[in-house]
């Protein structure tokens, strides 16, 4: 691939020129300094950059209404909150939701003192000997992924929150994104691997509970104040005086309804065939108890890019014709060497097909719709995801208004996919108008 020219930007200019090419010099203090800190190693999460120029491009003052359909940990709706903007989220996937619940909810200084409070009791009651009454996680093998001593304090842990908060309430939640954040780090299984595994050649310390808890209870703690002076600060100063609402409206992007229509729909869906979210997610799940194995396997179907095709596999060769030239041959490509792949291609672009109706009837009139999305290489064959979608897009009424791209510098923040080695990643964002 050619890149013309990269502008280099710390933020992306109200006025992005066509088919530019652009990289984001992260400003860190911008990206941890609020309720993005939380769980900061969300499988391919964006950048807050992104949905933050999304919304001040395409929502005036008086506008109001924001819509991510894969909301993921929340970043759309938090920067929609930042700037005093109400917000719907939809995700499949159990975890994401809380997450994106618990990064959305501001804590009033009642609230942070009883937090605080909180947090001393079981930092009191945590070298106590407590009997435990609740049962384990459901995780298969699991003294293979913990060590039997992890699995005691963790238990421990998760007990403590729930009598010292009662099991339920905005305390609870918080603690249990907590109890999240620490899982991994103190899990046999590789940090920075998307997908849990254990490596027998550099076989891992792993950190203690109990320390990191508090550690990372600090940290989120820290976070948490700092968002919720932000969000109060601005709803008593300036002329909104409501905080701004998040609701969680759905757990799936391709079939759902919103109570009112909203200007402006940003998003980064899933891309194709790359990322396993459910795997890399499970462990969180399955210790926070929502969800069980079987839960999992359900939800991995309903994944969009997903390669659990269920029902639809059976039929290994989804022979769907898209009346779009470039994906049509692709498929047709694909087929000839990895018929699975030509049906995962197939199920994805039937799956935002239906996205983008389901979004186009959501939205005002003169409503826009932001996808990032970066385009994929599958067994050699280039799917030009991001132009695929715009054509995509204009069965149903959209029109193509923008197109750019960006750098994917962070491979922290965004795991990569697509290119091959050497290839810089890039993202592109289409802006489809109704
Ligand atoms: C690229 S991630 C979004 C990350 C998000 N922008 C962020 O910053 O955290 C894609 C998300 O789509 C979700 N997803 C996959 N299939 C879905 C479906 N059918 N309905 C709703 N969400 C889905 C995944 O669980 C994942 O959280």
């Amino acid at each position: 691939m050619q890149l013309a020219e990269i502008t280099y930007v710390p933020e992306l200019p109200n006025d992005v020129i066509q088919d530019a090419t652009y990289e984001i010099a992260a400003n860190k203090a911008l990206v941890v300094g609020n309720s993005h800190r939380f769980f900061n190693k969300y499988p391919a999460k964006y950048i807050p950059h992104i949905p933050r120029w999304a919304i001040s491009k395409y929502l005036g003052p008086e506008d109001d209404g924001i819509l991510d359909p894969f909301c993921g940990s929340g970043t759309t709706l938090v920067e929609g909150m930042l700037q005093g903007k109400n917000g719907y989220g939809i995700d499949v996937d159990p975890f994401a939701r809380l997450l994106t619940k618990v990064k959305t909810r501001p804590f009033s200084s009642v609230e942070l003192r009883t937090l605080d409070r909180t947090v001393l009791a079981i930092r009191n009651r945590i070298e106590q000997s407590v009997p435990i009454t609740i049962e384990l996680p459901p995780i298969p093998d699991i003294t293979k992924w913990f060590r039997e001593d992890i699995i005691d304090k963790l238990i421990k842990i998760k007990q403590l929150i729930i009598a010292e908060t009662g099991g339920e309430g905005v305390i609870f939640d918080y603690l249990s994104i907590v109890l999240a954040g620490i899982i991994r780090k103190v899990s046999n299984a590789e940090n920075g691997s998307p997908k849990p595994y254990i490596s027998t050649r550099f076989p891992k310390d792993p950190q203690d509970p109990y320390l990191y808890f508090f550690k990372i209870q600090e940290l989120y703690r820290e976070a948490l104040g700092q968002f919720s002076h932000e969000i109060f600060n601005q709803t008593n100063f300036g002329l909104q005086r409501v905080v701004p609402d998040i609701k969680l409206v759905g757990t799936d992007a391709r079939d759902f309804v919103l109570d009112k229509k909203i200007k402006l729909a940003v998003t980064s869906p899933p891309y194709i065939n790359a990322f396993d979210y459910v795997r890399s997610l499970k462990f969180e799940n399955l210790w926070l108890g929502l969800a069980d194995p079987d839960d999992l396997l359900e939800i991995r179907r309903q994944h969009v890019g997903t390669e659990s095709l269920g029902e639809r596999g059976r039929n290994d060769n989804l022979t769907e014709v898209f009346n779009i030239p470039s994906l049509d041959s692709a498929i047709y490509e694909l087929r000839e060497s990895d018929s699975k792949r030509a049906s995962i291609v197939t199920a994805f672009f039937e799956d935002m097909r239906k996205n983008l109706g389901r979004v186009y009837n959501a939205l005002d009139d003169n409503g826009t719709y932001v996808i990032v999305i970066g385009d994929s290489l599958i067994r050699g064959v280039e799917i030009p995801t991001a132009d695929i979608l715009a054509s995509m897009g204009n069965e149903f009424g959209f029109k193509l208004e923008l197109k750019f791209q960006y750098v994917i510098r962070d491979r922290y923040l965004h795991i990569p996919r697509g290119g091959k080695g050497g290839l810089i990643k890039l993202d592109r964002i289409i802006v489809l108008r109704k």
